[in-house]
């Protein structure tokens, strides 16, 4: 603060001249007025309205007057004060409206934007065909067991009493896994059903013993509408005391039904595998049809192809010899097995009609399916 004036005139002191007055309120207006945005409209109000700023100055000089000179000079610097204030006010008004206004547009969500640009796939059917049968099986109590696809032929055949000149044996049905020496003798092949899983189980569980066994599979076929060198089977294998083919019989009619309806029930036809005996072929009535179709010509059925029953794998009592090779007592333990075909499973109960379809890893042929089959 000055010190107090010898001179009675408030225009003889310098923050109070009216046109020291008027420069300030000016170069006040002029800031509020230059201000484009409200951190800058602070500034110029911290500047020019602030302890500091002259016409807050000019106003505590005022004090300092006396009594006859106060209300002139009063009058000049509230004036100003008041100007500079409304503008302040004004300025603030519109520039908030200016913030607003463009936060609206830059923060603007687009409701009607796609929000699912990415295509999520689906699983692929035989997977869920997959899962579907091992969740039916774990219901009754077996549990779910897995082996390796490149598989030593011990698994694959000699433990399942296939013999070594059994056909399956050539390198016409199966890959064999050169060894690393080069030669074809490897003893190695990539495992030609899930049959050697049945084996792994037995060596390492003790009965009673009670799994499914999906996976891969592979045969040197070629790829065409009705065959592929890798597909899919499920494996089931049940040992335990006094099993027979009635409980085979009733496991597979309990399978069918939970996967194709009531009524639809299984027939065995007397066949021939090495690892099962007696052995049978695994048919299911057809669940289209239900064998009306048989022995009439005017409603053929596709999915059968009006025979009435639909041929989808093989089963039968575990071979003692099998037992034996895995050192379970075939006069205490005897067992019941089946295995079927998923991709088989897939064509008629989907009339998937080319195989090809399920291996080219097509979304266009997945997505339909989504995820419950
Ligand atoms: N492993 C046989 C195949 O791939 C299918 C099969 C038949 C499995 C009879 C079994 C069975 O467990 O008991 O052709």
């Amino acid at each position: 603060m000055s010190a107090p004036n010898k001179s009675y005139d408030p225009v003889e002191v310098e923050a109070l001249k009216p046109e020291e007055v008027e420069r300030a309120r000016d170069a006040a207006l002029a800031a509020v007025a230059a201000a484009s945005d409200l951190a800058q409209l602070q500034e110029a109000k911290v500047a020019h309205t602030g302890d500091r700023s002259p016409l807050a100055l000019a106003n505590r000089e005022i004090g300092a007057l006396p009594p006859q000179a106060k209300a002139e000079a009063g009058k000049r610097v509230g004036a100003a004060r008041g100007a500079v204030k409304k503008a302040l006010e004004q300025r603030q008004v519109e520039l908030e409206a200016e913030r607003d206004a463009r936060v609206l547009v830059e923060e603007a969500v687009d409701v009607t934007l796609p929000w699912d640009r990415a295509p999520r796939g689906a699983r692929h059917p035989l997977t869920t065909l997959s899962e579907r049968i091992e969740d039916l099986f774990v219901a009754m109590g077996y549990e779910v067991a897995e082996g390796p696809q490149v598989e030593t032929e011990w698994y694959n055949f000699d433990a399942l009493n296939i013999l070594p000149d059994h056909p399956a044996r050539t390198m016409q049905d199966t890959f064999f896994v050169r060894a690393q020496d080069g030669t074809a003798d490897s003893g190695v092949v990539l495992r030609t059903h899930t049959s050697p899983v049945q084996i792994r189980t037995m060596l390492t569980r003790t009965p009673p013993i009670y799994v499914v066994c999906p996976g891969r599979v592979y045969r040197t076929d070629e790829l065409d509408a009705t065959h592929t060198p890798v597909f899919g089977q499920i494996e089931g294998l049940a040992i335990d005391k006094g099993l027979t083919m009635a409980h085979l019989k009733g496991t597979l009619d309990h399978f069918v039904q939970a996967m194709f309806g009531e009524g639809i029930v299984t027939r065995l036809r007397p066949s021939y595998f090495p690892f099962t005996e007696p052995s049978a072929e695994l048919d299911l009535k057809c669940f289209v049809c239900r064998g009306a179709s048989v022995g009439d010509p005017e409603h053929p059925c596709r999915t059968c192809r009006s025979e009435g029953w639909i041929e989808w794998g093989g089963c039968g009592m575990v071979n003692p010899r099998v037992l034996v090779a895995c050192g379970i007592d075939p006069e205490v333990y005897s067992g019941f097995a089946f295995g079927v075909g998923l991709e088989r499973a897939l064509m008629f109960r989907h009339n998937v009609e080319d195989m090809r379809d399920m291996v080219e890893g097509d979304v266009r042929f997945t997505l339909p399916f989504g995820m419950e089959i």
